[in-house]
């Protein structure tokens, strides 16, 4: 084990890069300067890149024409901590215990890109230089779905011109076996907000004579699964690929334990789409999901009143070949008709992203493959994933190329939740398959 990248990465994850909190902007701004040397010291030339949001870093090493060039991307924003009680350590202040590293941001993603950025260092310093052309660019808005990173492309495009792009910010299906994602699923989200009357009203002088917001909204809400567990807007499923024969019976191979996700998740039972696995409704199929509903009164005891207003925020995640802005206008139709009278509904669209699948036996994916193979001995698994990555189908869109999924984060590695730990032998993995992969897409 290199203390000095364990301390690099502890370094790293000390920064509270939360890029949906404004106040947490300046934070942003020194993690891209640190990333920025950090990039430098590993002999890449880097810079940092303004944009509308939080700036993106970009390091190259001396370019060189008839090789290949790659993209490493990933992300050095993070999602808020909260709830903080939940949390056995301060979420940057890393702690390691159990050959594990807790703090927010440790796999998803500051663990995973570093491991990228250290692993170019060595071969650097071991070969004098890099078989391939890299360009690394980490950016701070991947978890606010990357807002201005699509313009950074198009201004750009001639400098981030490359062959392939190289991610590792996606799961392994357990420690020590290498996977390999060819697929992700897209997202849109929207928020509703439903107004009744002009103020919160005694819910005895008024109740029964006037609608009450939060029951619309709970209404609207109710309506968008059937008791099959398919979603039940018009229209929803009709561009949704098929599964294919050959990844369902490859995936009912796969070394997951049977009730994985039950444990994982801690719920009291499953629930899903009838017809298909829960591996299969997780990496595969389009849902809706609720991430947040509110209105009326939340302090403790009683308190009799019908509220002025409710809101509920929806997200749906996407499958080929779902245009997000079609499901929007789909969704929007579909809480029109349910919407109950009496009261009045403003819609508001968030981020998208699109779904992605690749070929995993292209030439590109092949050799992916076979860096996995390397660094962890044994055929690698493969997988799609239910999380979202949206500018990935952007980077096909935009620089007309394919992205390599080698994800590096545990299934009980709590991405997005309290506790969230990255392995550090997968770190110091991560650090091999960076200079695996770089050989084997040299040829
Ligand atoms: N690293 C995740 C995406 C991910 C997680 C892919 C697990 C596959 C397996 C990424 O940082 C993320 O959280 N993406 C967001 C995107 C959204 C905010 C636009 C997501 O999926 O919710
Ligand atoms: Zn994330």
């Amino acid at each position: 084990m290199n203390e000095e990248q364990l301390d690099d990465l502890i370094a790293y994850l000390k920064f509270p890069s939360v890029s949906t909190d404004s106040s947490h902007a300046g934070d942003v701004l020194e993690c891209a300067e640190w990333l920025r040397e950090k990039m430098a010291s590993q002999g890449l030339e880097a810079a940092i890149h303004e944009t509308a949001g939080h700036p993106v870093v970009v390091g190259r090493n001396n370019h060189i024409a008839d090789r290949p060039t790659v993209m490493i991307y990933g992300h050095y924003d993070v999602q808020p901590a909260d709830p903080l009680e939940l949390w056995d350590s301060p979420p940057f202040e890393p702690r390691i215990e159990g050959g594990k590293i807790y703090a927010r941001g440790s796999t998803d993603n500051k663990g995973q890109n570093l491991a990228h950025i250290l692993g170019i260092g060595e071969s650097i310093a071991a070969e004098g230089d890099l078989p391939v052309n890299v360009i690394v660019l980490v950016e701070g808005e991947e978890e606010i779905g990357s807002p201005n990173l699509e313009l950074f492309l198009e201004q750009n495009k001639e400098d981030l011109a490359c062959d392939i792009v190289a991610v590792s910010d996606t799961g392994m299906l357990a420690a020590g076996l290498g996977t390999f994602t060819y697929g992700l699923r897209g997202i849109t989200c929207m928020e509703l907000k439903v107004r009744g009357p002009a103020m919160d009203l005694h819910s005895g002088v008024f109740g029964g004579a006037v609608a009450n917001p939060a029951m619309a909204a709970a209404k609207i809400a109710a309506s968008l699964h059937g008791e099959d567990g398919r979603v039940a807007v018009e229209g929803f499923y009709d561009r949704v690929e098929q599964l294919q024969d050959w990844e369902r019976e490859n995936w009912a191979r796969l070394p997951v334990p049977a009730d994985e996700t039950l444990d994982l998740t801690g719920a009291p039972g499953l629930f899903g789409e009838a017809g298909f696995t829960d591996t299969e409704r997780r990496w595969a199929r389009p849902t809706a999901e609720i991430n947040g509903i509110g209105g009326g009164y939340q302090g403790e005891g009683s308190k009799t009143v019908i509220p002025a207003e409710a809101f509920v925020k929806f997200s749906f995640r996407l499958v080929p070949d779902q245009d997000p802005d079609e499901i929007l206008g789909l969704v929007r139709v579909h809480c029109e008709k349910n919407t109950p009278p009496g009261v009045s509904v403003d819609y508001e669209f968030g981020h998208s992203g699109k779904s992605y699948v690749m070929d995993p036996q292209s030439g590109f994916g092949k050799a992916a493959q076979e860096a996995l193979g390397k660094t962890f001995d044994g055929q690698p698994a493969l997988i799609r994933e239910g999380g979202s990555i949206p500018i990935v189908q952007t980077f096909r869109d935009v620089l007309g190329v394919d992205t390599l999924l080698l994800g590096l984060a545990l299934p009980d590695c709590r991405i997005h939740s309290p506790n969230e730990n990255f392995l550090i032998r997968n770190f110091f993995d991560g650090i091999r398959l960076n200079r695996n992969l770089l050989q084997a897409l040299a040829q």
